[in-house]
């Protein structure tokens, strides 16, 4: 792999002098506007995989911090994740950033994998896993076999059928690992699903796809709506892609970067000699003379030869001259309510906290005003901090009748992720047809940390690929975009 980089780096610079963008004698400079994981992760790989090729990388971000839809919130003194909180195990780029950054891994407390989880209607539990708190490892097994009878019973051999539809999906996602040897380099986002054979699940909603592979109405109603309407804050009407990645979710062996996730982005950004620009908010991009002028926040203007978009366009204020075009996409707002109290027993009709399950999941329905409630921390019998999710805010009177203790509260309204349907259009990654790119074009298959990574990694490898000026090796055919056109080498 090294060697790799290596011969890459020198036919990258052989070849410079062929391309349209004004290299002269200094490298050209890149600006990424937000500093999310996949901005971080475009100057990692940018840095990553050349030496030399690219001159000064600038990342802009609105914020005060770093990282974006990773964070941290404080309650009872403790810090949870407020955004993006859990990894899969074939996660592999955020894996590796892990171990390059020497963060730790952090698995969920082993309670939490066998407390309580009930599938609440407005009215009633309709499912309910026995919970019984033991220290005896024989109980807790016993427990834990009893509730796997329990969810066979309720949802029979259609679980089977999810593990195989969720290991599919998974298996074809790890193609994006593979070598450049052969692994091409992307332009859009559906020649990138379609070489790893994703691209059909983009085009029908979850509920279809899952009929026609025979899963029963219930566990679709249920359990596979429970886990959609926690991970994407939607129905089973998203499209089959980001079903089977929500659904991922559920795996075992899911992780987080202990202290969190956040750091992923900030170590990155501290690894890959970048100027970083805080509390900077990107107003204009406009195309001049074959760069890029970038006009902030703060009234100052910079010139790059390379711009790279790092967050959805959908909900920001960013003036493009000229201007560009992509497909209307909504995102979907997550309200998530942090609160230190106590549930209320009587809101679910039971007579005892201890009988609310830890993970309150829900169907669709319009009598539920959440979409999650999760135990995050037991201080004590009658001291607990939650976690709630619902789509629209909620109000106080709406909390103090579901908790009977509410010692703190913190609400956050994110811009969460795409509001998903099927079929899925994309953005191009390349906005302009010449040195404009868009990360969050992949958005519209599947929202999480590591596929920004993913789509970060083939930004930055198109980058480099564009700015060699390579002729098309494979299937992969330009689109005309003008004078400018560029061409992609496909076995980068
Ligand atoms: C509640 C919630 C739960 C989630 N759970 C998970 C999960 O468990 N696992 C998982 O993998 N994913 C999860 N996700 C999705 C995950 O957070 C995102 O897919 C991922 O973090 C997106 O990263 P990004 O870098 O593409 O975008 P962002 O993190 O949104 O980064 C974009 C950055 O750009 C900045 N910005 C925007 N406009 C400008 C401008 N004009 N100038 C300068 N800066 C600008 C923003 O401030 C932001 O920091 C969750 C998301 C939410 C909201
Ligand atoms: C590239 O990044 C990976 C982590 O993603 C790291 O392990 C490796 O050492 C890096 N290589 C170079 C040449 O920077
Ligand atoms: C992660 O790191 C391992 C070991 O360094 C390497 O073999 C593998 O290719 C890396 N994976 C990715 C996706 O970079
Ligand atoms: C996707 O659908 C098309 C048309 O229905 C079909 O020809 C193709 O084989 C499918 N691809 C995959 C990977 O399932
Ligand atoms: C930032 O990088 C420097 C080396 O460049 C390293 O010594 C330091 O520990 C890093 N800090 C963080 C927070 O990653
Ligand atoms: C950006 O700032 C420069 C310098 O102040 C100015 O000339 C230019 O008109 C600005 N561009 C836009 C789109 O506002
Ligand atoms: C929470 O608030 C209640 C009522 O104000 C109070 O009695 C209780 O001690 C508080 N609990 C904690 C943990 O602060």
């Amino acid at each position: 792999m090294k060697n790799l980089y290596l011969i890459l780096s020198l036919i990258l610079i052989s070849t410079a002098t062929t391309v349209a963008v004004d290299l002269e004698s200094s490298p050209p400079t890149v600006c990424i506007i937000g500093s999310g994981i996949g901005g971080s992760s475009v100057a990692h790989f940018l840095r990553n995989y050349s030496s030399s090729v690219i001159g000064k990388i600038r990342i802009f971000e609105r914020n005060v911090y770093v990282g974006g839809r990773t964070a941290t919130v404080t309650l009872a003194g403790e810090t949870f994740e407020a955004g993006a909180s859990i990894l899969h195990p074939k996660n592999y780029h955020t894996l590796n950033y892990t171990k390059f950054l020497y963060l730790s891994v952090r698995r969920p407390p082993s309670a939490e994998s066998d407390s309580g989880f009930g599938i609440w209607n407005g009215r009633e539990f309709v499912f309910k896993t026995l919970s019984f708190n033991s220290d005896l490892p024989i109980i807790k097994r016993l427990v834990s076999f009893a509730n796997s009878v329990l969810i066979f019973f309720r949802y029979g051999f259609s679980l089977f059928r999810l593990n195989k539809f969720v290991d599919n999906t998974v298996d074809n996602f790890l193609k994006y690992y593979e070598d450049f040897e052969s692994r091409p380099v992307f332009e859009t986002v559906e020649e990138m699903l379609k070489w790893s054979g994703l691209y059909n699940l983009t085009r029908r909603t979850l509920q279809e796809e899952l009929l026609d592979l025979h899963f029963s109405p219930r566990i679709i109603e249920e359990l596979i709506t429970v886990i959609t309407r926690i991970n994407y804050g939607q129905s089973i009407s998203i499209s089959g892609l980001a079903g089977a990645v929500s659904l991922a979710g559920s795996d075992s062996g899911v992780w987080s970067v202990e202290g969190g996730n956040w750091q992923l982005a900030a170590g990155l950004i501290n690894y890959s000699n970048i100027e970083m620009h805080l509390d900077e908010e990107v107003e204009s991009v406009s195309s001049i003379e074959q760069k890029y002028q970038l006009n902030t926040t703060k009234g100052k203007s910079y010139q790059c030869e390379i711009t790279v978009v790092a967050t959805p366009l959908d909900e920001v204020n960013i003036q493009f001259l000229p201007g560009i075009s992509i497909p209307e996409r909504k995102l979907q707002h997550t309200y998530t309510t942090f609160i230190r109290g106590l549930l209320n027993p009587a809101y679910f009709g039971l007579s005892s906290v201890s009988e609310v399950p830890q993970l309150v999941g829900t169907v669709e329905t319009p009598d539920v005003p959440f979409s999650s409630i999760s135990v995050l921390k037991q201080h004590n019998e009658n001291d607990m901090s939650y976690k709630v999710f619902s789509r629209k805010p909620l109000d106080d009177v709406l909390l103090d009748q579901i908790f009977s203790v509410r010692n703190e509260t913190i609400k956050i309204d994110w811009g969460a992720y795409p509001h998903y349907h099927a079929p899925e259009v994309f953005a191009p990654f390349i906005l302009d047809g010449q040195h404009l790119y868009y990360v969050n074009a992949f958005e519209n298959a599947a929202s999480t940390m590591e596929t920004s990574a993913v789509a970060a990694e083939n930004v930055a490898r198109l980058i480099l690929s564009r700015l060699s000026g390579q002729k098309p090796a494979s299937t992969v055919t330009l689109k005309s975009f003008g004078d400018d056109a560029y061409d992609v080498h496909a076995d980068l």
